[in-house]
């Protein structure tokens, strides 16, 4: 295939601006679809996806295209995940394209995500056509926010398409802008050895795992026998095709495309995104730069309500990492919560869509410990540690410092609400790095530490801008501060499900915060309970549930036998979603919700 006509690219946009409903509307313009198999988002393959409205595969559709110039071009599209969770994979995504659409929803405007995901496009070298979507709202303001295209992201707008993806105007438009104004992939060589970048890969149960390739050099053919450059492994060639957006076998792939390949390969494990794939024999001499493993950032403790289903949980985590090769677990058993599985996940949504995935896929009730970032414990005797479970915090007193993860925060807000946003960085630790104004809206940038955010800061920034703020991070690097270990203890027993690791200055106003949250969390027993936060053997905050009078149960038992029943089930159902400490219950939710900081 001639590579003049190939032009390879993909969709940036914030959340819900309508990256989607493009996307489908050029599959369904170009025919690629039949039109009695169009169905909403045809690129979000995965249930869980096309539910939480979020992408965590990248995903990728060949469209043919008849353009003006009477050429039919091959248009690639490549879809990313847009989160920042997935940030390296996204990277990799737009190397393997030249060219960007930058998609704005015209009564929103620019928002973070928009920024994290436009800069990554400018890292890669992208040409970049802006597109303004949602005209067909009157409450679009087009000239507003190319403005501001201009303004915050510094690309010229002047020639921003104006589109809506929903009734389907101006989407024309986009296609020739495709071809005429984004480049065709740079000349590769299809004599030379082999040489493809592996952009991402799935499961399928039936075909094993299928990965998605962009050809830089040489040709891959069915029968080939291949070698993934940093992982060793080497494979036999049975498929190579494209996504239209069904599976279609073809050929070959030469220089410029983009398609799958599968190659009895067992698990997804054993194919890393960013890795170079060539030949066995006379393969390529220099992998693709920029490769990275995968590293977890936040690690929790998920534990089966149920003790009798930790087998049945282990069972479902083994399933999905099948197709996830970037969460870690191993086997953890805490003294407050039995057996369950320490999991390491790339952010906080990763943990949240696994975690949903356990319960409702896998019919598993699970307890989650606090999430906890990577520490660098750097010992007296010299050794570096990382400690990313505060239970496992070794005797203070042989450790020499710790340093923790931070990260650079955008936020982006409506004016009216930037106090509110820069008093709840300030409670968070954070630094103020920069604050900048776009018409009515401002953009600051704070400096955080890690654990500080994995937490509920994405809901409090929710909740005190009422949905209006957007943000986004990246990391940074390690920085050393006065970090303590923080034990709960209820009825004088540690519960190590609860420890967390805290800044010191803050250890008495969080230990206070979580025992009053646990006083009202915890039904009272039949004695008095004494909920207390300590460091090392210190006590530092301390409330008291006091015991159960007589009476108040003594009302129970009176009156008609119905209220009775029904009191006795709704006891019954609350007893499973206990946990028994020595001689106190404790409600599953108050692992989760004794660490909210309101
Ligand atoms: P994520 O997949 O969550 O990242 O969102 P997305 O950017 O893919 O957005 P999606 O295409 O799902 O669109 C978000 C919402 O906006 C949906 O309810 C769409 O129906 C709606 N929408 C998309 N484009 C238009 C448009 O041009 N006009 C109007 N009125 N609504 C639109």
């Amino acid at each position: 295939i001639d590579r003049r006509y190939i032009r390879n690219f993909s969709i940036v946009a914030h959340i819900d601006h309508g990256k989607s409903t493009l996307a489908d509307r050029l599959i369904q313009l170009t025919g690629t679809v039949a039109e009695r198999d169009m169905k909403e988002q045809l690129l979000d393959a995965m249930d869980i996806e096309r539910e939480r409205g979020i992408t965590i595969k990248a995903n990728t559709v060949r469209i043919d295209y008849p353009a003006q110039d009477g050429h039919t071009y091959i248009l690639n599209l490549i879809d990313t995940p847009g989160h920042v969770d997935f940030s390296y994979e996204v990277s990799r995504s737009m190397q393997a394209v030249e060219g960007s659409l930058l998609v704005v929803d015209a009564t929103q405007g620019v928002e973070a995500q928009t920024l994290a995901n436009v800069y990554q496009a400018i890292d890669a070298d992208h040409e970049i056509v802006p597109v303004l979507n949602k005209i067909d709202l009157p409450a679009a303001d087009i000239d507003r926010v190319a403005e501001q295209i201009e303004d915050v992201i510094g690309i010229d707008a002047t020639d921003a398409i104006q589109i809506s993806a929903k009734t389907g105007v101006g989407i024309p438009d986009v296609l020739e802008a495709i071809v005429q104004r984004l480049p065709p992939p740079p000349e590769g060589d299809a004599e030379k050895p082999l040489k493809a970048m592996l952009v991402d890969s799935k499961y399928d149960p039936y075909l094993g795992v299928v990965v998605i390739v962009r050809v830089i050099d040489g040709v891959l053919k069915k029968g080939q026998r291949i070698r993934m450059m940093k992982t060793g492994g080497t494979y036999d060639i049975d498929r190579v095709g494209v996504y239209r957006p069904a599976m279609k076998d073809v050929d070959e792939l030469g220089p410029g495309e983009i398609g799958y390949i599968t190659a009895s390969i067992k698990q997804v494990r054993d194919t890393r995104v960013g890795d170079t794939i060539t030949t066995e024999k006379k393969g390529c001499e220099t992998p693709l730069p920029g490769f990275k493993p995968s590293v977890p950032v936040v690690f929790c403790g998920l534990f089966p309500v149920d003790s009798a289903q930790f087998d049945d949980l282990r069972d479902a985590i083994e399933k999905l990492a099948l197709n996830d090769a970037s969460f870690t677990y191993e086997v953890e058993s805490s003294a407050a919560l039995g057996f369950g599985l320490r999991c390491g996940f790339l952010g906080l949504l990763h943990l949240e869509v696994i975690r949903d995935r356990i319960e409702r896929e896998y019919d598993i009730e699970l307890i989650t410990t606090a999430p906890s970032v990577v520490y660098h414990l750097y010992m007296k005797d010299g050794e570096m540690r990382e400690l990313s479970n505060p239970a496992d915090m070794p005797d203070p007193s042989h450790v020499d410092r710790i340093e923790e993860p931070r990260i650079k925060a955008t936020i982006l807000v409506p004016d009216d609400y930037l106090g509110e946003v820069l008093k709840l960085c300030q409670d968070r630790r954070g630094i103020q790095q920069d604050l900048t104004y776009a018409g009515s809206r401002a953009m600051v940038v704070y400096d955080l530490p890690l654990n500080e955010v994995v937490f509920d800061f994405y809901d409090r920034l929710k909740s005190v801008t009422k949905g209006y703020a957007s943000f986004d991070y990246e990391i940074t690097g390690y920085r050393e501060d006065r970090l303590v270990k923080m034990s709960i203890l209820v009825n004088d027993e540690p519960v190590d499900a609860l420890s967390v690791m805290v800044h010191r200055d803050r250890a008495e106003q969080r230990g206070r915060a979580m025992c009053e949250k646990l006083k009202e969390l915890i039904p009272r027993h039949m004695f008095k309970i004494p909920i207390q936060a300590a460091i090392g053997g210190k006590v530092i905050a301390r409330e008291t549930l006091s015991a159960l009078r007589k009476d108040v149960t003594a009302k129970c038992y009176g009156g008609d036998v119905t209220r009775k029943k029904k009191l006795l089930e709704k006891q019954k159902a609350g007893k499973k979603k206990m946990r028994q400490f020595g001689r106190v219950e404790i409600p599953q939710e108050a692992f989760i919700s004794a660490l909210k900081m309101d």
